[in-house]
């Protein structure tokens, strides 16, 4: 291991990595040249060299609940890109997509540690005392509780455990409304707050003397943060733009779907593609893709693996729907670094609504793309166009594949 890396400038992380066999165009194709957007990001991970090139891809127009949105999408996968493009010119011909976004709640758990005889007590005086611990997590965060979020429910309960185990667990949940936040700092912050501070005052009492803190984290569980899209496409509007006549194009569209909804196997693959458009364009906008997908997969999984969209056939229409958490943030985490800001500027995104509409818009869109090419010519015709562009051109430059 190389020691004290982090505590190195970028250009001599740089030049501590060169060696025989890695030389500074091997640096340049890894991370890129060092430029301004460097120092930037190196403030936002530690012991930074540079930055991932993915292809930043445009979805040219969306029309989310009457507005339309230039899309930049990060993918390296072919055919995302040109999919909601292609579905995203039949949406807006219909009038666009409609969202609904719920008012954000992230939850935190704190657990904590104790003998089992004395669970159920413990459990008691944490709910009584529920006022005194929101304002614990409250008093964390000024900027939120003016602005009209904050805690504002716990509950608590023990977990069943093993009975040979001596001691079990006791979890107390703190139910946190993050407004335009994705509010892991601060769900965070107040949770190990609230934990501190429920040690200091339960371990005074002799009856809880075998207390430990457990840990305090959030879930990535995100029931709170369910958003929803829908879209109607009648079938004269449908032969427009899909180039045969609506209504088989409809009946195809609503086989796939319900083949999604019968099939577990096939739902994952039907919600991977949702997940392609999403976290493509959720990338470019500097989310933490993983909460989003790890979210989004927790929810289709809950009852069997479901699918996370749907079509139907609606008295001469085609009627999709999507529902998901979708675990965004429009304030605070990466929204300072200018790439972002940057697509932020160009899909004219000014609000956490806007940008969980929009995300949701393109997964519904993605899901369509997908069921359109498997329910006609089939995936492979788009996707191997694409591919068989991009080795045509690796053999003319040379470059090993
Ligand atoms: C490929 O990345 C995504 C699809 O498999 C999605 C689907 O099958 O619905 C095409």
């Amino acid at each position: 291991m190389i020691s004290g890396f982090h505590r190195l400038s970028i250009e001599a992380r740089r030049r501590l990595l060169n060696r025989d066999d890695f030389g500074e165009s091997d640096m340049i194709s890894l991370g890129g040249e060092v430029c301004e957007e460097t120092a930037q990001l190196d403030l936002m991970s530690e012991n930074v060299v540079g930055a991932l090139r993915l292809p930043m891809g445009i979805l040219t127009g969306l029309v989310v609940n009457g507005v339309e949105h230039i899309v930049p999408m990060a993918t390296e996968e072919p055919s995302v890109v040109a999919a909601v493009n292609r579905t995203a010119r039949l949406m807006n011909a219909a009038g666009g997509i409609k969202t609904e976004v719920m008012e954000p709640v992230t939850t935190a758990q704190i657990m904590l540690v104790i003998d089992r005889k004395d669970a159920q007590p413990l459990c008691n005086c944490i709910l009584a005392d529920s006022g005194e611990w929101l304002d614990v997590a409250n008093r964390c965060d000024d900027t939120l509780i003016s602005l009209g979020g904050g805690a504002f429910d716990l509950d608590a309960a023990i977990l069943p455990s093993d009975s040979e185990w001596a001691e079990t667990f006791v979890v107390a949940r703190i139910h946190v409304h993050t407004l335009d936040a994705m509010g892991a700092n601060i769900v965070n912050t107040m949770a190990e707050a609230v934990m501190r501070e429920m040690i200091k005052k339960y371990r005074a009492d002799a009856a809880f003397a075998s207390l430990e803190p457990g840990m305090a984290i959030l879930t990535n569980a995100s029931p709170g943060r369910m958003v929803s899209a829908s879209v109607r496409m009648d079938f004269d509007c449908l032969a427009t733009v899909c180039g045969m006549d609506g209504e088989s194009f409809a009946r195809r569209i609503a086989r796939s779907s319900a083949f999604a909804s019968r099939s577990a196997e096939r739902a994952i693959t039907h919600n991977k593609g949702i997940l392609n458009g999403i976290i493509a364009a959720a990338l470019a906008f500097g989310q933490d893709t993983r909460a989003l997908g790890i979210a989004a997969m927790d929810y289709a999984s809950r009852d069997g693996h479901k699918p996370l969209a749907c079509w139907t056939i609606d008295n001469g229409a085609l009627c999709g729907t999507l529902r998901l958490p979708i675990v965004a943030g429009f304030v605070g985490g990466s929204k300072s670094c200018p790439q972002y800001r940057a697509a932020y500027k160009l899909a004219g995104i000014d609000s956490y609504n806007g940008l969980c509409s929009v995300l949701a818009g393109v997964g519904l869109a993605q899901n369509l793309g997908a069921l359109w090419a498997l329910s006609t010519e089939g995936i492979q015709a788009g996707h191997m166009k694409l591919h068989r562009r991009k080795a045509e051109e690796d053999h003319s430059a040379q470059k090993p594949l």
